[in-house]
């Protein structure tokens, strides 16, 4: 049975007829993350512990209370029902995440790009992922190649989840975690490829993406939420930054997924050499 029917069942003598139910839920590793709608707060615990019923692999079931902030992504959840230790293991195409979802971001969005990112990565490279929370690009990148990777990040809670992530996927060897921001901590001249899995204002960290490039350049992917109506300006300013550098740049435009109405979250495939 779909998961809305089922809360429709469970909740019958609970929830009004004319109160839409939520369609699904996002799971990472042993918990559901909800997202209700304002007439649905009030009955939160009893979607809560019926989604516990619905999936029995599940732990704990925590609805979104306000939108991801700041420059950490702090997400805002509140858990409704089960266990108040959302601290699990997410597993992604054999890699291991540890992470607590209701205090770090994990977008169940960009699977597919982090799977994508781990088979352009070539043999030898040296890669740098400039936001990399507990590890979501920079784990897949190392598990599947023969590579170093240098893996930043900003927010010591996600850092140390980051640490941990390295040794259960036993890749001490290939990925070092880097405690701090990007712009100030970034090697000089090292990477062949840079991860820019940021989605704000992205273009600010450009400068230092380049800095972080080899000298003969290499390729940058830089994350951006972005408006239909910014894009030929995002292409213009990121040429610009790089003309300014002494580099010429091809850039290729993807699109991951909508963000809000009207924009999306694009990568822009930078592929950068000397003039
Ligand atoms: C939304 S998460 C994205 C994680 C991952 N890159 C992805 O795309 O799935 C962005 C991460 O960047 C970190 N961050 C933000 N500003 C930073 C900075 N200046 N230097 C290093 N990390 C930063 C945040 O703490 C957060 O963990």
């Amino acid at each position: 049975m779909r998961y809305r029917e089922f809360l429709r069942f469970r909740l019958k003598d609970i929830v009004p007829d004319e109160v839409i139910l939520p369609a699904g839920f996002h799971v990472v590793g042993y918990v559901a993350l909800v997202r209700l709608n304002s007439e649905l707060m009030k009955y939160a615990s009893s979607v809560g512990e019926a989604t516990l019923d619905y999936d029995h692999r599940l732990r704990s079931v925590a609805v979104r209370t306000g939108p991801t902030k700041g420059i950490e992504r702090k997400p805002a959840y509140m858990v409704v029902a089960g266990s108040n230790d959302t601290t699990t293991i997410h597993t992604e195409n054999g890699v291991h995440f540890k992470l607590d979802p209701i205090r770090v971001t994990f977008s169940g969005g960009n699977k597919g790009e982090r799977i994508g990112m781990s088979k352009r990565v070539e043999a030898g490279e040296c890669v740098v992922d400039m936001f990399s929370c507990v590890g979501q690009f920079a784990l897949h990148v190392a598990k599947r190649n023969e590579v170093d990777v240098i893996a930043i990040e900003i927010n010591p809670e996600a850092y140390r989840f980051l640490v941990e992530n390295i040794r259960i996927n036993e890749l001490e060897h290939k990925v070092s975690a880097v405690l701090g921001d990007c712009r100030v901590v970034h090697p000089t001249h090292v990477a062949n490829r840079i991860i820019m899995g940021y989605l704000h204002n992205t273009e600010q960290f450009l400068p230092h993406a380049l800095d972080t490039l080899v000298e003969k350049g290499g390729t940058i992917h830089m994350h951006k939420a972005t408006s239909d109506k910014s894009l030929q300006e995002s292409i213009t300013s990121i040429t610009r930054t790089c003309k300014e550098r002494g580099f010429v740049s091809d850039i290729e435009v993807r699109k991951i997924k909508n963000y809000s109405p009207g924009v999306s979250h694009l990568v822009f495939d930078i592929c950068v050499s000397l003039k």
